[in-house]
């Protein structure tokens, strides 16, 4: 059987672990690069999650061992100031430093993590990291902040330490996932606007393309500063626009000729998807699944058309979606340029639908891809160990 966190802990250091917190990846439903244009998402938590054990230690030296791939950092607290890129105790780190310049410090630590969210897959592998970090750092040094505090700080620490201009969303959805619902996430008021629950009888069975996203050397940044133009822009005549989320279909068609093409097209896509998440919570409401699955199709086609983040392999799996039986939409979910995509199916459905899938992805092109049917779960938390 394998050894819980805790158990690993005990091996590593010889004592047991004073807390043990857990963070889960997370799926954007809805609501694609929505996040940092003050707009709409729907998302969830899902089952997979990251843990972290941590026991606070005297003196400076802190250790963190990954029990995923056994790899072990050391650092000392003094020296953390600069990133050593391509390493994953820069999320831990970067939570650190974020916690120090709001004032709060923490002590060594020796800590232990175990995760079974996929990595580099478009399911926020390092949003669960931080969040795992930041509610174990909290709980071993009587850190007391808000959900939205601690979401600010692991979102800083992938701004400020890793480079990824990323919205709230990941960190978000992590904290305020609720079992077997999607959040539907308001970033201009940062909250949580309701919960809409899962259609009954219906899961997301995510399709991951292997090929890696990553996004500090993707043009995520690239299409960030993008939206942001298209904002300058459209300020100069609509002085009331703050953010893409002012802008309504109607008034961007109206604008169209005043903006770069390439920028036009880009806040269409968020214009779009903003309009779609309340329109897939209205037929959410209603029942109606088809309409629900139409939308995500659709939104999957303007990340191809407008925002241009799918890639050929993404694209051939939401195609390989209209021609299989059982799927009811599919898109791309998460930043893009690699990933994974999403396929609504009926739960009886979810196994012989992946299946065909893969089988078929392969025969197209030559190809692997991994399949997961997403529990959506809860949120994170962290427990005290007496
Ligand atoms: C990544 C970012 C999020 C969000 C999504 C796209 O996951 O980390 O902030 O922008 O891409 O919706």
């Amino acid at each position: 059987m394998n050894k819980n966190i805790r158990e690993l802990f005990q091996e590593e250091y010889g004592k047991k672990p004073s807390a043990v917190s857990r963070a889960p990846g997370r799926l954007e439903v809805l609501g694609n690069h929505t996040d940092y244009n003050e707009g709409l998402v729907l998302s969830a938590a899902i089952e997979q999650a990251t843990e972290f054990a941590i026991a606070a230690v005297s003196g400076n030296l802190c250790k963190v061992r990954d029990f995923r791939d056994g790899s072990k950092i050391e650092f000392e607290l003094d020296k953390i100031e600069t990133p050593v890129r391509g390493n994953w105790g820069n999320y831990i780190k970067g939570v650190i430093m974020e916690l120090r310049k709001r004032g709060h410090e923490t002590g060594a630590f020796e800590g232990a993590i175990l995760s079974d969210v996929p990595l580099s897959a478009g399911m926020s592998s390092s949003a669960a990291l931080e969040v795992a970090t930041a509610f174990a750092l909290g709980e071993a040094f009587g850190i007391k902040l808000s959900g939205e505090e601690w979401a600010r700080i692991g979102q800083a620490a992938e701004n400020n330490y890793s480079g990824v201009k990323c919205g709230l969303l990941d960190q978000f959805s992590s904290i305020f996932g609720k079992k077997d619902s999607f959040i539907l996430c308001d970033f201009r008021k940062t909250e949580v606007l309701r919960t809409v629950p899962v259609p009954h009888g219906y899961v997301l069975v995510v399709a991951n393309s292997l090929v890696k996203h990553n996004l500090v050397d993707s043009d995520y940044n690239i299409r960030r500063e993008s939206c942001e133009k298209a904002v300058q822009i459209l300020q100069e005549k609509h002085p009331e626009i703050k953010a893409l989320r002012d802008v309504t279909p109607a008034l961007l068609r109206k604008s169209k000729e005043f903006l770069p093409l390439q920028d036009y097209l880009r806040a269409r896509h968020i214009v779009g998807e903003n309009d779609r998440v309340m329109k897939a919570v209205e037929a959410l409401d209603k029942g109606m699944i088809e309409k629900f699955g139409a939308l995500l199709f659709e939104s999957h086609k303007s990340s191809r058309e407008n925002f241009e983040n799918s890639c050929i392999e993404l694209d051939c799996l939401v195609e390989l979606a209209f021609s299989i039986p059982g799927a009811w939409g599919a898109r791309l979910s998460g930043g893009g340029f690699g990933g994974i995509t999403i396929h609504l199916v009926k739960s009886d459905d979810a196994k012989a639908y992946s299946e065909r899938l893969k089988t078929a992805y392969k025969l197209q092109t030559g190809k692997e891809i991994e399949t997961i049917t997403c529990g959506i779960g809860d949120g994170a938390s962290v427990s005290r160990i007496l």
